[in-house]
C-alpha cells in the first residue's frame, strides 16, 4: 500500500504591531520559533525586527496600504495579531505634565492601539481569528509620575471591552495580556519592584492567541 503524504496545514500568519520593541520582539521570536509567518509593520524606514519576520517598513497607521498590500498576498492572510505598542513612561506628576508630552503619550499608548486594531482586525481570517493587545498594571493601579500611562492603560482596557461587544467582536476574539511586573531589560523602569522575563510574556501571548477559552484579560506576573 502506498502511503499518502499528509497535507501540510497552512502556517499561521500573525501580525505583530510593535514587533520592533522590547516586548513585541520577544513575541516575534517565539512565533517564528513556533513556525508561524510573522509580519512586523513599523513606521521606521530602517527599523529592525528579529530574524525570520517579514518587516514592512514606513507604515503610516492612518493610511496602512503598504501593510494591507502584504496581507493580501497569497499565503499572507493574517489569522492573528498582537499589538505591543506604547511602552513605559516616568516623568512629572499629572498637573505638571507638559501638554505636548501628554498628547505624545496619548498618541503612542492609545491612539496607536486604535489605529492598529482599525487597520488589522477587519482583515483577520480563518476559523478563529484572534487579536491580543499588551497592557500593564498601570491600567488599574495609580502610579505617581506615570499618570499619562495610567490614563491610556485604563482607556486601552475599555477599548478591548468595547471591541468584544461590537459586531467585530462576534467574528474576532479580542484579549488583553496584562503584564503586572516590569519587563526585564527595560532600562526605563528605574526601580522595578518585581520583574518578569519577556520570554514568559511572549509565551502567554502565544497561548492566548491559540486558546479560544482564554479570558478577556490574561494576567502575567
Ligand atoms: N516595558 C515594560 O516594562 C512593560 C511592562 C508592562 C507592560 N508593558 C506593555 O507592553 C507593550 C509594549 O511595551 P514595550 O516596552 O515593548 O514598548 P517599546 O519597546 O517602547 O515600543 C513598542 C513599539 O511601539 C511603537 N510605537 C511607539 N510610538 C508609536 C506611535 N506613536 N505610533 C505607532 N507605534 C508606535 C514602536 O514601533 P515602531 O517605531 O517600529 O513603529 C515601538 O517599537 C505596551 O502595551 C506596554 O503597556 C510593557
Amino acid at each position: 500500500m502506498t502511503a499518502v503524504p499528509a497535507e501540510q496545514p497552512d502556517p499561521q500568519v500573525v501580525v505583530v504591531a510593535g514587533g520592533t520593541g522590547l516586548v513585541g520582539s520577544a513575541v516575534v521570536r517565539r512565533l517564528v520559533a513556533d513556525g508561524a509567518r510573522v509580519v512586523v509593520p513599523t513606521r521606521g524606514a530602517d527599523s529592525h525586527a528579529p530574524d525570520g519576520a517579514r518587516v514592512v517598513r514606513g507604515v503610516d497607521w492612518e493610511h496602512p496600504e503598504t501593510l494591507l498590500d502584504v496581507l493580501t498576498e497569497p499565503g499572507w492572510a493574517p489569522t492573528g495579531a498582537v499589538a505591543a505598542l506604547g511602552g513605559w513612561w516616568l516623568g512629572d506628576q499629572l498637573v505638571d505634565v507638559a501638554p505636548d508630552v501628554w498628547r505624545r503619550i496619548l498618541e503612542s499608548h492609545l491612539t496607536a492601539h486604535w489605529l492598529a486594531v482599525r487597520a488589522i482586525a477587519p482583515v483577520l481570517v480563518g476559523p478563529d481569528p484572534a487579536y491580543v493587545l499588551l497592557n500593564g498594571a498601570a491600567a488599574t493601579e495609580p502610579m505617581p509620575g506615570s499618570g499619562p500611562v495610567n490614563v491610556t492603560g485604563a482607556a486601552q482596557r475599555m477599548m478591548v471591552r468595547v471591541l468584544r461587544e461590537e459586531p467585530v467582536g462576534a467574528r474576532v476574539r479580542f484579549h488583553e495580556v496584562s503584564v503586572l511586573a516590569a519587563v526585564g531589560g527595560d532600562e526605563r523602569n528605574l526601580d522595578p519592584g518585581s520583574e518578569v522575563d519577556r520570554a514568559d510574556v511572549a509565551a502567554a501571548v502565544v497561548r492566548t492567541l491559540a486558546d479560544p477559552a482564554s479570558p478577556a484579560v490574561v494576567e502575567v506576573s
